[in-house]
């Protein structure tokens, strides 16, 4: 499996991301195109940022009712994403309603990722908030569990869970995990981060890197800095 460094583009427009993305003349990055920037722009900017040769995560989380998810997922497949995700917590006939909406006729589809707990929330907020009693890392591991059950090909989770996700999903099962962190930055909103070494020595398939590149004085040497660090490159 193709390890790689995912740069989160969460600007607010076209103009923002391509002049942000025109500073990368080496290395192509691998690009997450989050809500923001798709509200903003809608499908053109999945079209523009495709033909400049990037693959694309198009992190849109979708959670609602299984025909739903599944009609969306079929508009989704036909943007030639590399990756799109959805919310666990929409439970399994849901997941399995995406797969089948995702799925083109000739049998392809991009990667799909359940999100378990997103990175920003933590055990006292997912107590109070959702009234979720259960150990944050055992809630993960069902979610993942049953997302592989789903025909899933992997989750976004926290890196402190990528090592534990793989023993419960096998190695095969896709860790993409956000809420990293340089160790000499800033944590900003994100409360459960690890650095892109640690990520790579726990086993994280891929690292999402927003703010620790996008508001770097240097995004290029900071990308390169994360490539070095988790790819070893
Ligand atoms: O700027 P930062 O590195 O915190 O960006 C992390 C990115 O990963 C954001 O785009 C955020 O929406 C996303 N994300 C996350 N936690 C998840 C899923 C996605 O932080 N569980």
């Amino acid at each position: 499996m193709a390890k790689d460094v995912i740069i989160a583009c969460d600007f607010e427009s076209k103009e923002k991301t391509l002049e942000f993305l025109d500073k990368f003349t080496g290395r192509k990055p691998f690009v997450k195109i989050g809500m923001e920037l798709f509200y903003a722009e809608g499908p053109s900017i999945v079209r523009e940022i495709k033909k400049r040769g990037h693959k694309i995560f198009l992190d849109l989380k979708l959670h609602d009712i299984p025909n739903t998810v599944k009609k969306a997922m079929a508009r989704l497949s036909g943007l030639d994403v590399d990756m799109c995700n959805l919310h666990a917590a929409g439970t399994k006939a849901m997941m399995e309603a995406a797969i089948e909406g995702l799925t083109r006729p000739d049998g392809t589809r991009p990667l799909l990722l359940a999100v378990t707990q997103l990175t920003s929330t933590d055990q006292e907020s997912m107590e109070r908030d959702i009234l979720i009693h259960e150990p944050i890392d055992k809630v993960v591991m069902h979610y993942a569990k049953t997302a592989k059950d789903s025909g899933l090909d992997g989750v976004v989770c926290s890196p402190l869970e990528a090592g534990k996700v793989h023993e419960v999903c096998g190695e095969k099962f896709l860790t993409v995990t956000p809420g990293i962190r340089f160790a000499d930055g800033d944590k900003g909103d994100q409360k459960r981060v690890m650095d892109p070494a640690a990520a790579r020595a726990i086993g994280s398939d891929y690292i999402v890197v927003g703010r620790p590149i996008t508001a770097a004085a240097d995004p290029v040497a900071a990308y390169e800095r994360c490539i070095k660090d988790f790819l070893g490159e």
